[in-house]
């Protein structure tokens, strides 16, 4: 084996930060007598809600529960049609899936890599529940065009905003735009609680089911003893702990400066690689604020397994964020999508890798970066 192949990764597509300052309101709550549901939990909740400028946050285990449960109290159910972009992780239809809807896939725009909202109208049925955004590497949707088409529908709004926690549309932050918006606190997210997610909401209606079905559907009923509890409809236990809430309000007071630090990677990327003919770069619409999750970028012209290869070979921790859902075994048996059905996502597909990006990246990472990825098309050319 080379020594280039033995290399270890040394710069990660993404990683936490986690200061003194974290250790010591997570040793806090461990020294205290509240290890799950105490009053850090509601605590987090109100600090993202009003971060967001949304009313009610319900805080999960993780983004994957967040979306399960918003598709559950938004009734998603057997037989129902949801409106979505191929481009995401799995989690965003594998969880329509399990509440027994089909994902109705929207090929995205070239630019923003988000849904192509010119093309959901067409998509839509008697059948349409819902349409499921994804603000990809943090890019926000264009709100304006969607919530239009969703008024005229009938239709609710689930935003996916894994990607885009602090990103901002049209001058407000993502949170207030759909009808639940949905976050993951995974460490490489913007903000950590080790694993974890939240649901947004302006709905009271939403929120009071959320926080049931959070808890196995538990409705307590004291009127009938204190002990006493019904269950309507059989919940989940999606509940975080108090531990992961203190270091969630800790990590929150930190998110300007993590969303700036990514913003100046990303522009530091942006120049050093704006004249490269092989590379196609992230892009930001006059309307949005990107909140910089990734930086995806597309090679062409150029085999791209040959590039990442080399820069993992040298330790450059490159990801391919996301292999397009239509093209998976699971969804091209069940539900007959086939190669070819969405060009743009394919193509897109076919360059994408997205070079490291998060605020503990130091200049000399970045030019690291920035050399190896030079280097890596040189020799791939
Ligand atoms: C777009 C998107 N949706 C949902 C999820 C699921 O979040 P979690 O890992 O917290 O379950 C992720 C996580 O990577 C994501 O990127």
């Amino acid at each position: 084996m080379s020594n280039a192949k033995k290399k270890k990764i040394k710069i990660p597509y993404g990683r936490q930060w986690i200061d003194d300052k974290d250790i010591k309101a997570v040793t806090k709550v461990l020294k205290g007598g509240w290890l799950t549901q105490g009053p850090n939990i509601e605590k987090f909740e109100k600090a993202v809600a009003k971060y967001c400028g949304a009313k009610y946050a319900v805080a999960v285990s993780s983004g994957t529960a967040a979306l399960h449960s918003a598709y559950k109290v938004a009734g998603i159910e057997s037989g129902d049609e949801v409106i979505v972009t191929p481009l995401t992780f799995a989690a965003t239809c594998n969880m329509l899936v399990s509440c027994g809807a089909k994902p109705v896939f929207v090929d995205i725009e070239p630019d923003t890599l988000n849904i192509n909202s010119e093309e959901i109208e067409k998509k839509v049925t008697g059948k349409t529940k819902a349409i499921v955004t994804v603000d990809f590497a943090g890019h926000p949707c264009d709100y304006d065009k969607i919530k239009e088409i969703a008024k005229k529908n009938k239709l609710l709004i689930i935003e996916d905003a894994c990607h885009a926690l602090g990103a901002e549309y049209r001058g407000k932050k993502v949170g207030s735009f759909a009808d639940m918006t949905i976050l993951s606190f995974h460490p490489v997210k913007h903000i950590t609680t080790g694993e974890g997610g939240m649901v947004l909401t302006d709905n009271k209606e939403f929120y009071d089911k959320l926080k049931i079905l959070r808890n196995h559907g538990i409705i307590k009923k004291p009127e009938n003893g204190k002990w006493y509890y019904e269950i309507e409809n059989p919940g989940y236990n999606y509940r975080i702990t108090d531990i992961q809430c203190a270091l969630g309000q800790s990590q929150l007071k930190k998110i300007s400066g993590f969303l700036k630090r990514r913003r100046d990677i990303a522009m530091i990327y942006n120049k050093a690689f704006k004249n490269i003919t092989e590379m196609i770069l992230p892009t930001e619409k006059e309307y949005a604020k990107s909140a910089w999750h990734l930086y995806p970028i597309q090679v062409r012209g150029i085999d791209r397994r040959k590039v990442f290869e080399r820069l993992q070979e040298d330790g450059i921790g490159v990801q391919v964020h996301y292999m397009p859902l239509h093209l998976h075994p699971f969804y091209q048996k069940t539900f007959g999508y086939k190669k070819g059905d969405f060009p743009k996502a394919e193509k897109y597909y076919n360059g994408a890798m997205s070079l490291p990006l998060f605020p503990k990246m130091v200049n000399k990472d970045i030019e690291r970066v920035i050399r190896s990825v030079k280097m890596a098309l040189i020799k791939t050319v």
